[in-house]
């Protein structure tokens, strides 16, 4: 026979537990789940001990009955309570709006820039030119030197190249403890002399990569900036021949009927040499495409005989052009970007415009 005494402390166990219990849960489900622990017909705690209600002399139920009803009450009216708490706290949160489509997340996406660079190999692939690279830290041998220009050409000047540290740790003097003074390439060109001493002719390559100039960054000069390199070396080469391959390029590049024009120029390592330019499309806000100013795509040449004989090659023999890209520009030109320095600022809303 259960005793009166231990079913009433038993029931105020619970009330105080109970009591907890609802004041930690913090949703509905907690809630509910505190319900059913306590109150709930079957399993519920008090439902237990009510039940055993009739084990007791009769005489000692009505007390216990009312102790069980009271404890019941006050624990439906604290969930209660804390049930309307609750649903306030959740209303008061942020809103879930479930027919909201989900957030979509960044794959990534080539850079305009990278994108035109594998364009323009890609062609020159087509035509019959292999990809290859250089080092970006350069020496002035292969920077300047082999490519016809004397250490006191304004191109060598710290004006425009920037130089690293010599081994003697002395920036300015020019030839370091092994007499050879490290810079940041300034061009691609370097990579013509590395490729024809490493092979003989003919030679058919793209050298695509970064270059380094002590350049103010505004809209049209960033300090770094890639170049594509392009050098075909072989018996018989003419300008003609130098002509019809960049006009084959800029047809396939930039569409059917694009006009290009080649203007006289100088490069100590090109003779005669030239600056091409590709006449701008612009959309006007009527959508229509018209043509605007003329942009310059690259420098180019023919190869200069001091240049071959620099690398062993016999000038008179063979001949060659060359030609030095910027692919930044000609990605300005192609997306209609009016700020290089756009390319380089890593702004989302600007990348993620231009997808494959
Ligand atoms: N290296 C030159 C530049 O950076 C471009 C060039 C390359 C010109 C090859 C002629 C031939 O300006």
């Amino acid at each position: 026979m259960t005793d009166t005494i231990s079913l009433v402390d038993e029931l105020k166990r619970l009330e105080s537990e109970a009591l907890n219990a609802v004041a930690a849960a913090d949703g509905p489900v907690a809630l509910e789940a505190v319900r059913v622990g306590y109150l709930g017909r079957q399993d519920g705690k008090l439902s237990r001990v009510l039940r055993q209600l009739g084990t007791l002399a009769p005489e000692a139920r009505p007390a216990v009955g009312a102790e069980a009803n009271r404890v019941k009450q006050v624990v439906g009216a604290a969930l209660e309570r804390r049930g309307s708490e609750v649903a306030a706290g959740a209303s008061r949160g942020p809103a879930v709006d479930l027919t909201l489509p989900g957030r979509r997340p960044w794959i990534g996406a080539r850079h305009p820039v990278t994108r035109v660079v594998d364009e323009i190999c890609g062609i020159f692939h087509e035509l019959g030119f292999t990809r290859v690279r250089g080092p970006e830290v350069e020496t002035e041998w292969y920077n300047f030197v082999a490519l016809n220009t004397p250490l006191d050409h304004p191109a060598a000047d710290e004006q425009d190249t920037l130089y690293l540290e010599s081994d003697a740790g002395d920036s300015s003097a020019r030839h370091g403890a092994h007499g050879v003074q490290l810079l940041l390439r300034s061009h691609t060109s370097p990579v013509q002399i590395r490729t024809m001493e490493r092979h003989g002719p003919p030679i058919r390559v793209v050298a695509p990569g970064w270059v380094y100039r002590r350049d103010t960054y505004d809209p049209t000069h960033t300090p770094v900036f890639l170049q594509v390199e392009g050098l075909a070396v072989d018996e018989g080469i003419t300008f003609v021949d130098f002509k019809a391959t960049l006009g084959e390029f800029a047809r396939r590049f930039f569409g059917e009927g694009t006009k290009v024009r080649f203007r006289p120029s100088f490069f100590p390592f090109t003779e005669p040499s030239a600056e091409v330019d590709v006449k701008r499309m612009v959309t006007r806000p009527d959508g229509v495409r018209v043509e605007s100013d003329w942009l310059e795509i690259m420098g180019a040449g023919m190869v200069d005989p001091a240049v071959l004989s620099n690398v062993g090659y016999d000038p008179e023999r063979y001949t060659g052009w060359a030609f030095g890209m910027g692919p930044g520009r000609i990605a300005m030109l192609r997306y209609e970007v009016p700020d290089l320095r756009m390319f380089f600022e890593s702004d989302m809303r600007f990348l993620s415009q231009i997808v494959d």
